[in-house]
């Protein structure tokens, strides 16, 4: 069967740079005759995490939102493309968000359902030191897909992306996203 890929894209901004870059990574992606499906997080309601810690007592989540069934999505998913401007040297909160309710699976009976899926990132920011600015970001997807037991294929970066339509001059970024996306077939 076809591996599954899961676009989960992190920006705010509705036609900015995110988007334009993904657009091309998943043309990519369905080119190469991988299944591919997106979820944009600021089109959800994904309450945030208070902390009641029921999903690691019981292994159950307190709420019943759009992450019930993203959550599902997950599951299904082999490749998990997480996809977030920096903000702040970090990803934006609507990603943040997204993680923390991913703590369900950090319980040891939920654990299996996301252990050994692969993990790429994708990264959109103004500044141009793009390894400058994404210090803190790489160390957290780090840890955070340790702690899952993911593994992360490739972060991919685009740096220098500050103004909305800023991606519209840049025609090697989409292609290279594009690309990006075809290839992924042959790492997995
Ligand atoms: C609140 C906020 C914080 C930001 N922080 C950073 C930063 O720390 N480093 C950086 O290089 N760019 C930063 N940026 C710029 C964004 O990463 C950049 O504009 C990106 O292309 C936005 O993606 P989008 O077009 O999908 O919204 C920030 C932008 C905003 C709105």
């Amino acid at each position: 069967m076809n591996k599954r890929v899961l676009l989960i894209n992190g920006s705010t901004r509705e036609g900015g740079n995110t988007d334009a870059i993904l657009k091309s990574f998943m043309q990519g992606v369905s080119e190469s005759g991988l299944n591919v499906r997106k979820a944009v997080l600021r089109d959800l309601a994904i309450h945030n995490c208070v902390g009641c810690c029921k999903c690691q007592k019981e292994g159950k989540c307190n709420f019943q939102d759009d992450m019930t069934e993203l959550r599902d999505m997950v599951i299904k998913s082999d490749v998990l493309v997480f996809a977030s401007p920096i903000y702040w040297c970090e990803i934006t909160g609507l990603m943040k968000t997204f993680i923390d309710r991913l703590y369900f699976f950090h319980h040891k009976e939920n654990n299996h359902l996301v252990a050994g899926k692969k993990a790429l990132i994708i990264t959109t920011l103004g500044e141009k030191d793009s390894e400058y600015e994404s210090q803190v970001l790489v160390e957290f997807y780090k840890r955070f897909f340790h702690s899952l037991q993911i593994d992360i294929l490739d972060m991919l970066s685009y740096p220098d992306l500050m103004e909305k339509e800023a991606i519209t001059k840049k025609p090697d970024y989409t292609k290279a996203a594009y690309n990006a996306g075809k290839k992924l077939s042959r790492i997995l």
